[in-house]
């Protein structure tokens, strides 16, 4: 066993699942503890995700459980339990029904993983993150929620297809609400090193943003579902945690000040390691992008406030 740390994925459905299939063919943490409150599902998951990582030689041992004290001794603990979106929801629809379940789960997490650092992913991300981060008491540097880079990966890919180079080649940053005003920053984003505003035109760099903010809704229209993308953008959080790697990345933090907004919990670039956000780091925002970005800041204020909390 390559080591003995251990990632607990609270919902194992197909997000949770697949998490756990990607972390083990990379064998990012020697065990990872599936939770659901459905009688068989995790144990069920286990056991064929086992099955793929025997034969690929992987090492990871993945269990199943109904327990939320088997998170006991968890370095990382992933929250995406709750309701997805279904076909003509926003992620904000989903706000009344996942605010109670992610709280009651992120107070067992505050219960029983004490030492652990959380990524939440359940929508709307960004109040989900915040709810975790209040329910569990932790210290703002060890939550944070999965949005932007999901965004980031699609916005990646756009930028490939419309120059036609390798997706290894692009540079990109896409901060703010994981939902209606996302901000995919063009002007921070570059060809191995060439910026992006000087390849495309204003009106194409345009066009992608709108696809990158929109993409999500098309594929839950066509497969009911956002699945692969979203559990690879968290598998590459654990992987910057667990391995201590200081990978510089957009998440869901907690921003007290920063890019002069408080008390909050709202996508900004940051540094990740072993101690989960390890900084926040401030780009400068136009008059443009500032209003985008706070835009996303007030519907996110809008909706914690609206839960009473
Ligand atoms: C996504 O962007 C639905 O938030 C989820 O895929």
């Amino acid at each position: 066993m390559h080591d003995d740390n251990m990632i607990t994925i609270v919902g194992s459905g197909k997000v949770g699942s697949s998490i756990a299939l990607q972390a083990g063919m990379r064998e990012i943490d020697g065990e990872i503890l599936l939770i659901d409150i459905i009688k068989g599902l995790p144990q069920g998951e286990a056991m064929d995700i086992n099955h793929t990582l025997a034969e690929q030689g992987r090492d990871t041992i993945v269990r199943g459980s109904n327990e939320y004290a088997d998170m006991q001794g968890s370095d990382i603990v992933v929250i995406v339990a709750g309701v997805g979106r279904k076909p003509g929801m926003t992620r904000m629809d989903l706000l009344n029904t996942n605010a109670g379940i992610v709280r009651d789960v992120a107070r067992k997490v505050g219960e029983y993983a004490k030492g652990s650092i959380v990524v939440t992913v359940t929508n709307p991300l960004d109040p989900m993150t915040y709810i975790t981060l209040k329910a569990t008491d932790f210290k703002p540097n060890r939550v944070m929620g999965m949005g932007n880079l999901l965004d980031l990966s699609r916005f990646r890919s756009f930028i490939a297809d419309e120059l036609k180079v390798s997706r290894r080649s692009i540079q990109a940053l896409v901060i703010g609400e994981h939902g209606e005003n996302m901000l995919p920053l063009v002007r921070y984003s570059s060809i191995a090193g060439i910026p992006l505003t000087q390849l495309i035109s204003n009106e194409k760099a345009k066009e992608l943003v709108e696809k990158t903010r929109k993409v999500a809704a098309e594929v839950i229209a066509l497969k009911g579902a956002t699945i692969y993308a979203p559990a690879n953008a968290v598998v590459e959080m654990l992987d910057a945690i667990s391995n201590d790697r200081r990978v510089v990345m957009p998440v869901c933090a907690y921003t007290d000040g920063k890019y002069g907004v408080n008390d909050i919990c709202i996508g900004v670039p940051a540094v990740i390691g072993r101690e989960g956000i390890e900084e926040i780091i401030e780009v400068e925002l136009n008059d443009e992008e500032r209003t985008i970005f706070e835009n996303g800041v007030n519907a996110v204020r809008e909706a914690i406030r609206s839960l009473k909390l």
